[in-house]
């Protein structure tokens, strides 16, 4: 499995890493959600092949990497006091700016919006590749397009191929585990177009509103987020996600017609070809979701049944991936 193009990030490799963003070439790299997919975002044929290597349709914005201490000036105009008060204190971290794109940024990288996403990772090998390349990375996640988010450097390998791809920089596991959070203040009203790593409620507390007023139902004004679209961040094996008391019944179904099922949950049951026990928590969870995916992915099941989470404000992005994880796959 093409380990060799994966690399740890020792001081010459991220110089190499450095090296090949400055040349036109792709990096994948560590962040504390999932590893990104990097490329030079002032250079748009760079850019050109993250699309090429995703399999993602070309109108779909990335999100551009910065520095910590890197000005938002550089790639936004109008930039509200909203922007600064949250980059101010969640950056470095898992929060994604949307704001109004500076003339400079290349449509490769905003799909041609007048917008532009911004975010400080908080890994330290992003921080250092950043700091080394000297300039923005654009990059989504690594994986082919509407798959499940890469987690583990292997992830990475398995998805995208080494003709698109020589240089996966290794890591510590991402420790928030799930994509950032998206908030949108190009608008006359922050928004959460995604929820993910910060919650609604540590940035309603920023910016002096009620949670529930930066969730409401994006209108078809909002720009393009391809995380939004439904079936996205999905395993191939159809997966059903279930309340716990259904749980027993199902899996006796399964047995009785001779299917093979995984199952995630939070107290294993007998009956499952493979169990996987998640944590209670939700953060705990958000951490372990994607890797559990792919093993269940891997194991050549009929069917993932997954236990539903506590429907509670913490679980919020959690429910939002396993509800696309799951669409289309039927019931
Ligand atoms: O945690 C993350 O955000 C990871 C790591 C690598 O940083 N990145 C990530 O990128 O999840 P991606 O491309 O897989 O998802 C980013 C989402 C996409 O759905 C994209 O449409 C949206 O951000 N996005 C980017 N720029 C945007 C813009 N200007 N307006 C609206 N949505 C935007
Ligand atoms: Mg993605």
């Amino acid at each position: 499995m093409c380990a060799q193009r994966i690399l740890s990030p020792t001081a010459d490799h991220l110089q190499r890493a450095a090296q090949a963003l400055r040349a036109g070439d792709l990096v994948a790299f560590p962040t504390e959600t999932v590893f990104g997919l990097g490329a030079d975002a002032r250079n748009p044929q760079a850019v050109a092949r993250i699309f090429a290597a995703k399999g993602r349709p070309a109108d779909h914005p990335l999100i551009v990497h910065l520095h910590e201490g890197a000005a938002l000036n550089d790639w936004a105009i109008d930039v509200p006091v909203t922007a600064r008060l949250l980059a101010g204190r969640f950056w470095p971290g898992p929060l994604t700016l949307i704001l109004k794109r500076a003339s400079s940024v290349p449509d490769a990288v905003t799909g041609g919006q007048d917008t532009v996403g911004l975010r400080c990772p908080a890994h330290p090998v992003a921080q250092a590749l950043l700091g080394l390349f000297g300039g923005g990375i654009a990059a989504p996640s690594a994986n082919r397009y509407g798959r499940i988010s890469p987690t583990r450097a292997l992830h990475v390998a398995q998805e995208i191929a080494p003709q698109d791809l020589a240089i996966i920089l290794d890591g510590p596991v991402p420790e928030v585990g799930i994509e950032s959070t998206i908030i949108d203040l190009s608008g006359e009203q922050p928004r959460i177009l995604r929820p993910g790593g910060v919650s609604a409620r540590d940035l309603a507390a920023v910016l002096e509103c009620a949670p529930e007023d930066l969730l409401l139902a994006t209108d078809k004004a909002q720009p393009r987020v391809s995380g939004s679209l439904l079936a996205h961040y999905a395993p191939v094996t159809p997966m059903r996600l279930l309340a716990s008391d259904q749980l027993a019944f199902e899996l006796d179904a399964a047995r009785q017609s001779g299917r093979r099922v995984g199952l995630l949950a939070f107290d294993v049951l007998p009956g499952a070809a493979m169990a996987l026990p998640m944590p209670a928590n939700a953060t705990a969870y958000a951490q372990t979701l994607y890797d559990s995916l792919r093993q269940l992915d891997s194991a050549g099941l009929d069917e993932i049944l997954v236990e539903a989470p506590p429907k509670t404000p913490e679980w919020l992005a959690v429910y939002d991936r396993l509800n696309r994880a799951c669409y289309g796959s039927g019931a």
